[in-house]
């Protein structure tokens, strides 16, 4: 099988920079480029120092004519920026995989509700496919765009999902505590992730129905069952590189036994290479930091009625560029783990 030739526009930020790293011994892609506004004409080794010392290339600003030679560009973008790119770059013939939010939501109306400024794009907004590979495999085969999951909503969906399809909980209210580790925010400090205000803390933003991964969850938790969702969800940033725990509470599920729960998640997840389904432990950060896969463990408490479900991922890997690489692969008919581990 032939090489394919991969593009990264936003090269400078944390998820570029984990994509670098998968992409230059991906055995199936080659790098043909990596665009930078900021750092146009530096060596990409120099300003990543942990990448191989031969990697040669330069950071370009971002141009048309590369788009062109490129089979698939990845859009490492903020949101608001991606949808600049995206109609010219499917209009030179490369395939977009965006990491950004703007080609997750369904319709412009919602993406101006969450996001909060009109979407340029709708005619590729309706088309895009959500690339979540667990749940949408067979679209995201040769799909021209896939909208790359947030980071929250991946694992959130990767836990309920299964269970709401078999019927053992309702879509009434879940309740979402996640705890996300700083590079969640990207790479430019803010008021709550500037190291003095992270180190030796842990910050709740956003509680209730306000953070923008809400329209995301809920709209994709939607279309699994056809029946209306309603979130609670209070992430929360902890002072630590990478990593997210989700803790998800379900009152009074239908399924009232945890062995149940985790025979519907792992007969869902059989053929799933990145999804590990816990029997007799938790997940924690650390269990996945550093991989492309999600764990996820369940326990009922018949005390209270309450079913808890608790997920960790990587946020930069599973929640972001390893989940790209996943749905590229996906996309260009290779082995879906390849590049990934
Ligand atoms: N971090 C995560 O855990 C995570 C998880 C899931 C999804 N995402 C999404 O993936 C995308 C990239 O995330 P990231 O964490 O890598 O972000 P980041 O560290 O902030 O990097 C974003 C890059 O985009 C480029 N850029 C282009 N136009 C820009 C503009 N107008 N303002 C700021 N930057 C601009 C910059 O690179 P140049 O100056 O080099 O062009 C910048 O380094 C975002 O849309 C983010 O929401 C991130």
């Amino acid at each position: 099988m032939k090489k394919i030739r991969a593009g990264i526009v936003g090269g400078t930020g944390y998820a570029a920079h984990e994509l670098i790293k998968i992409l230059s011994r991906h055995p199936m892609a080659d790098i043909g480029f990596i665009t930078s506004k900021s750092e146009t004409g530096k060596k990409v080794s120099a300003y990543f120092p942990d990448l191989p010392a031969d990697l040669e290339m330069q950071f370009e600003p971002p141009n048309q004519n590369e788009f062109q030679s490129a089979d698939v560009v990845f859009l490492c973008t903020p949101h608001g920026e991606s949808q600049k790119w995206v109609p010219k770059i499917l209009e030179s013939g490369s395939h977009v995989i965006d990491l950004s939010g703007d080609y997750r939501l369904r319709s412009s109306e919602s993406y101006e509700h969450w996001y909060a400024a009109k979407h340029t794009d709708e005619a590729n907004l309706v088309k895009a496919v959500y690339g979540l590979p667990e749940i949408y495999k067979n679209q995201i085969r040769g799909a021209d765009l896939i909208a790359n999951p947030g980071c929250y909503p991946t694992g959130a969906l990767l836990s309920l999902i299964p269970l709401l399809k078999a019927g053992a909980i309702r879509p009434d209210k879940l309740i979402i505590d996640a705890k996300s580790a700083v590079s969640g925010a990207g790479k430019k400090p803010s008021q709550i992730t500037h190291f003095v205000e992270a180190n030796e803390n842990l910050t709740p933003y956003a509680p209730g129905h306000s953070h923008r991964h809400i329209g995301e969850i809920e709209q994709e938790l939607q279309r699994a069952v056809q029946e209306k969702t309603a979130v609670i969800f209070v992430p929360q940033l902890v002072p630590i590189n990478r990593g997210i725990l989700e803790t998800i509470y379900i009152d009074r599920p239908v399924v009232k036994n945890q062995t149940e729960c985790i025979d519907i998640l792992k007969d869902f997840y059989r053929a799933a290479p990145f999804v590990r389904v816990l029997e007799n432990q938790l997940p924690n950060i650390r269990m996945t930091a550093g991989t492309n896969r999600c764990a996820i463990g369940a326990v009922y408490d018949d005390d209270t009625d309450v079913l808890i479900l608790i997920n960790s991922f990587d946020n930069l890997l599973k929640g972001a560029s390893g989940q790209a690489v996943q749905n590229m692969n996906i996309s260009f008919g290779f082995d879906e783990t390849t590049g990934l581990i």
